[in-house]
């Protein structure tokens, strides 16, 4: 069972205590941008023990050994130091497990612990363009047409919340949902056209929500070929979502068409302040039934303590009695990155690819000299850049920035042996990367243990594949039926 379910606050309590102790321990880590590599000397912060043996390890038995599930190496023979793998073993045993359920059974057994109705509950396997449970219904004869300009890591997301939201919304009785922050609205026509759920989209943006009407224009076209007229189209409202909407459920009633006893919350990929936004409306609303989130991009939420309506922490336990030191950009930063495809490319000899770590760190040596310093700088990204000589990948680089390098610097000494180096420079970069779960996890429970504190009980879902698509914890709470004990 890979869900966790956020019923017992003192568990969960003590959960992010564990995650804190060890992370405060390897802030030093975290904070480490692999691009100050040189300029803050990074591979001396490692003790001796872990330097020497990283150094004896190909980058392929570093993916294998210390970065994948199995945690072991056809050629290895090394034994890393005790320190080296206590920390793989603590990385691993705070991190919730990230592999993705395997059918709807787990939603299910959360909405019977809720006290809703089994009967109406079935078990259902994923469906997927690949698999071999196939779209049914509207969502069959329109797959061509879902499927248009939606990459694969989309149209994977899209299946599994498209079948996880239907069966909810079905199970409360929730027909209306509202898709916040829904970009230029691809989940919404995967709900309302494929669906038939009633779909109120509010995005904040007017250029995405104008970009969203034309492509649902387009798919009415497809569906008015094909003979499709039972079609529900949605509704676009430009707005920003504050914390602490008032009145949420009347801006929305007057776009709400179908017949309905409240109302979801749902967002894909809920960037920043975004997702605590949407949880802190459904904790207050009682219109809203239930919300369904992924997030993303940690690294944007506010951090002010003193702020109501801060991102991190959102529970009065971590606010009050931790000291979540580890918190900062660089942290946040880091746990939003793919460990799994990142540790497959270690292990399927693609690791020269990374030498650009080592190009960006070795450039940014040279920068910090200018006058003035042009520390931390956006560059360029240089396609294919470990095939190319650092001259080439850094001229590309500074291409159309007011740059005046010194280029003879391009070749100088310094530069060539921090080249040399470049395998470290993968080494700390993978270090930091076994800490990235373990900081989504802790993020991800404090917002369980938030709707504790307000009397909801939740859970956490790896709903995606996450070698497809990284984020893929989905935060799902649904308020209880009256009579039910709750879970
Ligand atoms: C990462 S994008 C996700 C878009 C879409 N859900 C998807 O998965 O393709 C986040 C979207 O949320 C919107 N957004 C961010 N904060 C918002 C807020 N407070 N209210 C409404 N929209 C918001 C942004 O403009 C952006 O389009």
């Amino acid at each position: 069972m890979s869900a966790v379910l956020g019923h017992d606050c003192f568990v969960l309590q003590e959960k992010i205590r564990s995650c804190h102790t060890f992370l405060n321990t390897y802030k030093w880590l975290t904070d480490s941008f692999v691009l100050d590599f040189f300029t803050e000397n990074h591979w001396a912060k490692l003790c001796t023990s872990w330097a020497q043996s990283l150094d004896l390890l190909t980058l392929q038995e570093m993916g294998e050994c210390l970065l994948s599930q199995s945690g072991t190496s056809k050629t290895n023979s090394l034994v890393l130091p005790l320190s080296l793998l206590a920390f793989k073993a603590a990385c691993k045993a705070l991190s919730l497990d990230r592999t993705a359920i395997s059918s709807l059974d787990e939603i299910i057994s959360y909405l019977i612990k809720l006290g809703f109705k089994s009967a109406t509950l079935q078990h259902c396997e994923w469906m997927s363009p690949n698999s071999a449970c196939k779209p049914k219904g509207a969502l069959r004869s329109l797959s061509q047409v879902f499927h248009r300009q939606v990459k694969p890591k989309k149209q994977h997301e899209l299946y599994r919340m498209g079948q996880c939201c239907a069966t909810i919304s079905q199970v409360t009785k929730c027909q209306t949902v509202a898709d916040v922050g829904a970009g230029v609205g691809h989940l919404s026509r995967f709900l309302s056209y494929g669906h038939g759920l009633d779909v109120i989209c509010l995005e904040c943006e007017e250029k995405f929500g104008s970009a969203a009407v034309k492509l649902d224009s387009k798919l009415e076209e497809s569906c008015a070929r094909q003979g499709i007229t039972n079609i529900t189209t949605p509704r676009h409202i430009t707005l920003t979502l504050s914390p602490y909407t008032k009145n949420l459920m009347e801006l929305l009633e007057p776009h709400i068409i179908k017949e309905t006893s409240a109302v979801g919350l749902i967002g894909l990929h809920t960037c920043g302040d975004l997702g605590p936004t949407l949880i802190r409306n459904f904790a207050v609303d009682p219109g809203i039934k239930f919300i369904l989130a992924i997030g993303c991009c940690y690294m944007k939420m506010s951090l002010d303590r003193t702020s109501p309506v801060r991102g991190y922490p959102m529970s009065n336990f971590v606010q009050n009695q931790l000291n979540p030191s580890f918190v900062s950009y660089e942290a946040l930063e880091v746990a939003c990155h793919a460990l799994e495809s990142y540790s497959g490319r270690l292990t399927d000899l693609e690791s020269e690819k990374f030498k650009v770590h080592c190009y960006r760190a070795t450039l940014e040596t040279l920068l910090i000299k200018l006058e003035p310093p042009l520390q931390r700088a956006g560059l360029r990204s240089v396609k294919n850049a470990h095939l190319l000589p650092f001259e080439e990948y850094a001229r590309k680089a500074l291409d159309k920035m007011d740059v005046k390098l010194d280029f003879s610097d391009l070749s100088s000494e310094h530069v060539q042996s921090c080249l040399k180096q470049w395998k470290r420079v993968v080494m700390f970069y993978s270090l930091r990367l076994m800490l990235a779960p373990v900081i989504e996890t802790v993020v991800q429970l404090d917002r369980l243990l938030y709707l504790a504190e307000q009397g909801w009980c939740g859970c956490l879902l790896p709903l995606f594949d996450c070698r497809l698509s990284p984020r893929n914890f989905a935060l799902l709470c649904v308020k209880p039926e009256p009579k039910s004990e709750s879970c």
